[in-house]
């Protein structure tokens, strides 16, 4: 786990999973090679955590403009910054979309350029459409057919790395549009938690709640066994069931996390076919 944190959420903090680990290989390609990627995953499974978790984006630096000097808080936010994130639009017309891009990758040109130390303001103007690195479009399965095209003459005239993320078949969708789909160079499945790493992690999580997993204690292992059924490896059920769990365990002062304190929380949820 490390220092994000996650206002409002039981996890807390981000967890450093495989999948976001491969998520991150395949963003760097796309970054490297300046492909278009498809990221495709269940709900809930973690996509636009780890889109914001990667790439460090905060909207704040869509404010950036050429004149003003930047602020050293600033300045450490875009040097660790590698890319824009743009959640389409429920309703999005291209002019809307593309609006969205342009202001963000000037917000990140801008503030890249006076990070090095630019002082030319014409230079900043200039410079700043080829400096955005990567843009990652979540909630893509949201743009319709103009709204792709615009994408992709955006992309064909600054060359950012691109990626979209969505739920599973928008690579399907993609593929009737071969302008953009002959352009995709890797597609990614965002997959949900193992066995094995949901085992590696909810001990984690026991702590983080101030109490101890101990594997040898029947009940500790039966209550971590129903969790894993329960969320089947998706991280908004177990956020959410976590949740729940705590405020249980609250109420009725109690504490360790057994089955019946799990199937308790459960009951509280609203859960799919999982
Ligand atoms: N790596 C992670 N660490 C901690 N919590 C996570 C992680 N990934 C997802 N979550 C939790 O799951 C919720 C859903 O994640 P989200 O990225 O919105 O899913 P998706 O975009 O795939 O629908 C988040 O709000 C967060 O509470
Ligand atoms: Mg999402």
């Amino acid at each position: 786990m490390n220092d994000l944190k996650i206002p409002g959420k039981a996890l807390k903090s981000f967890v450093l999973t495989q999948e976001f680990k491969r998520f991150k290989e395949f963003a760097v390609s796309c970054t490297d090679f300046r492909y278009i990627g498809i990221c495709y995953g269940d709900p809930g499974v973690g996509k636009s955590l780890a889109a914001s978790h990667y790439t460090n984006w905060d909207d704040e630096i869509t404010d950036e403009n050429a004149i003003d000097d930047i602020s050293p808080e600033r300045r450490k936010m875009i040097e660790s910054c590698k890319g824009i994130v743009v959640t389409a639009p429920v309703t999005n017309t291209p002019k809307i979309i593309k609006t969205n891009i342009v202001r963000r990758t000037f917000g990140y040109g801008v503030a890249l350029s006076k990070a090095n130390n630019e002082t030319d303001v014409y230079k900043r103007v200039v410079n700043s459409q080829g400096l955005c690195p990567l843009v990652i479009i979540d909630e893509a399965d949201r743009l319709n057919i103009n709204s792709l095209e615009e994408v992709r003459n955006l992309y064909d005239q600054h060359l950012f790395g691109l990626i979209f993320i969505g739920m599973p078949g928008i690579e399907k969708k993609f593929s009737r549009y071969p302008q953009l789909y002959s352009r995709i160079g890797f597609s990614h499945e965002f997959k949900r938690l193992s066995e094995d790493e949901m085992k590696f992690i909810f001990p984690k999580i026991w702590r983080n709640l101030g109490l101890i997993y101990n594997p040898d204690d029947f009940s500790d292992v039966e209550a971590l066994n129903i969790i894993m059924r329960v969320t089947g490896g998706n991280f908004r059920l177990i956020d959410r069931l976590f949740s729940q769990i705590t405020r249980i365990l609250k109420i009725n002062k109690l504490q360790g996390i057994t089955k019946e304190v799990v199937e308790a929380a459960r009951k509280c949820l609203i859960i799919g076919d999982h």
